[in-house]
């Protein structure tokens, strides 16, 4: 079912599905809760599952009140506080893809005693660069001046994998078209707060929940290579690649990324 609960002034909109131990999956930039399809209908067997639109995202309203800047942290507290409107007292399992991976990472500095474990996809723990944040603020005077569609025909290259661009072109058009719907005002804020994350890199050797790291084996945006070495660094963490797919792997390859978490929750009872 899809559900509007009001979170800090705004409407969150959350797909809800399943019973048994809670399990959120927080979308990445500049998507929806829809990215997550395949392991809605996969995990609602098992679990509780609850996939919200962040704020400015989906149906989630963003608008006037959004902020020029949306910090992670902020968006962590929003789903820390939809958790408590939606009286969920139980830790959750967090599934957070790229952004929201940057978000889980406030999530575990924040709300810690709401985490169960940790499933991160295609992300990152450092900073950016100057150089990237530089790119970030311009792509958001863009957006703002021209509007999204532009960042839908120049992210997509990036997002999926040769194999994926080649055979799977209703994926691709269906993330094109969610980029399209973003407001531009949304998609800005987020560039902003991107941009403005903090360093993680040290603090993942605090992370005491169990924890999966999960990455598609071309991924060109967050790269195997970083994603092994904060699986190295995340105590006990277990590390999962996946071959033919890009950043967008829960999307491209949804049956091996849903077997890899699947093992992980298994692991865990
Ligand atoms: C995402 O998929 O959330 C973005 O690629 C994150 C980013 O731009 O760093």
């Amino acid at each position: 079912m899809l559900l509007i609960k009001r979170v800090h002034g705004r409407d969150i909109n959350i797909r809800i599905e399943g019973t048994g131990e809670p399990l959120l999956f927080v979308h990445g930039f500049p998507f929806d809760h829809t990215m997550w399809k395949h392991q809605i209908s996969c995990f609602a067997k098992t679990n509780q599952v609850f996939a919200p639109d962040l704020r400015g995202f989906g149906a989630s309203t963003g608008g006037e009140g959004l902020g020029d800047v949306v910090a992670m942290e902020e968006f962590a507290a929003d789903l820390s506080s939809l958790l408590g409107e939606l009286s969920i007292h139980e830790p959750v399992h967090f599934c957070g893809l790229s952004m929201g991976g940057y978000i889980a990472w406030q999530f575990f500095r924040q709300h810690r005693s709401q985490l169960k474990s940790l499933i991160v996809c295609d992300t990152k723990a450092s900073a950016d660069s100057d150089e990237a944040k530089q790119a970030r603020l311009e792509t958001a005077a863009k957006v703002l001046a021209e509007g999204s569609g532009f960042l839908a025909v120049a992210m997509v290259e990036k997002l999926f994998s040769p194999r994926t661009l080649a055979v799977q072109p209703a994926t691709v058009e269906e993330i094109q078209q969610t980029i399209r719907a973003t407001p531009p005002a949304s998609i800005a804020a987020s560039l902003k707060g991107m941009a403005a994350r903090p360093e993680m890199s040290e603090m993942l050797r605090e992370i005491d929940v169990p924890t999966l790291v999960i990455v598609g084996e071309e991924d060109a945006l967050t790269t195997p290579q970083e994603m092994q070495l904060i699986a190295d660094t995340i105590p006990n963490a277990r590390f999962v690649q996946i071959a033919g797919a890009g950043h967008m792997s829960p999307l491209e390859k949804p049956v091996e990324v849903n077997q890899a978490i699947g093992d992980f929750l298994s692991s865990l009872d």
